[in-house]
């Protein structure tokens, strides 16, 4: 009996060693019942634009994600300009925020982010957030992706943003206090000059 007890404690510590030694899997979160991590990179990043179509949306934390850039493309005439996307890049990494989104809501994002019209395509993505937590988030990216990585600053005219638009990411970043070389990265994007339309900037209650 005691050398049972004995050999049940070494096989219990045997496992956990290998349980730790698998590691990263160990801190994967998971989203709250009924609920989805979402993780914005673009304007949703900006707290009143992202509550505009996902009024349930609760903040989670800010996350990066790796092997990813951020990158501009499909100029959107509400915006009058080009809008963010994700771009699969080894060099570079993506910071943004996760919030969790009822998941019977979902519905409200894939339309904003024009899914059914073949602006974008929703796809998982493992996230990394400042404490050194994993998550797995829903997020979108352009169906026509950019095909050439330029410079931040080198940004061709017709892939640039609106002023509006670089202007509420900018915001959303200090809002969600991503890291500041992060922040400084979003203000190297030069603009179109322009601004959104009137319907847009009402929308937002522009100026922010
Ligand atoms: C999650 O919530 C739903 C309804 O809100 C409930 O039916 C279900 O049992 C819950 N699942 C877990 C794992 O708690
Ligand atoms: C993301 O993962 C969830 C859970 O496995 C799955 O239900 C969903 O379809 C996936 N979404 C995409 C876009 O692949
Ligand atoms: C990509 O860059 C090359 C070289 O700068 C240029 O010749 C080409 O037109 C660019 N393609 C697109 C789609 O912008």
């Amino acid at each position: 009996m005691k050398s049972q007890t004995v050999l049940t404690l070494i096989f219990l510590s045997l496992f956990k060693i290998c349980l730790c030694e698998n590691s990263d899997s160990n801190n994967l979160v998971k989203s709250p019942n009924g609920t989805i991590f979402y993780f914005a990179y673009g304007s949703n990043l900006l707290t009143r634009r992202l509550h505009l179509n996902n009024p349930s949306a609760v903040f989670y934390s800010i996350a990066k994600l790796k092997n990813h850039r951020l990158d501009f493309i499909l100029f959107e005439e509400l915006w009058q300009g080009a809008v963010a996307t994700i771009v699969e890049d080894d060099e570079e990494e993506v910071w943004g925020t996760v919030w969790t989104i009822s998941a019977d809501k979902l519905h409200h994002l894939d339309k904003q982010e024009g899914v059914s019209i073949g602006w974008y395509f929703a796809k998982n993505v493992t996230l990394i957030t400042p404490s050194g937590q994993q998550l797995v988030a829903r997020t979108y990216e352009e169906v026509d992706n950019p095909k050439n990585k330029t410079a931040s600053f080198d940004l061709p005219m017709e892939r640039r943003p609106s002023n509006t638009y670089l202007e509420a990411i900018a915001l959303g970043a200090i809002e969600s206090r991503l890291p500041p070389e992060y922040i400084g990265f979003i203000f190297s994007f030069p603009t179109n000059g322009k601004m959104a339309t009137k319907e847009r900037r009402d929308q937002l209650g522009y100026p922010f």
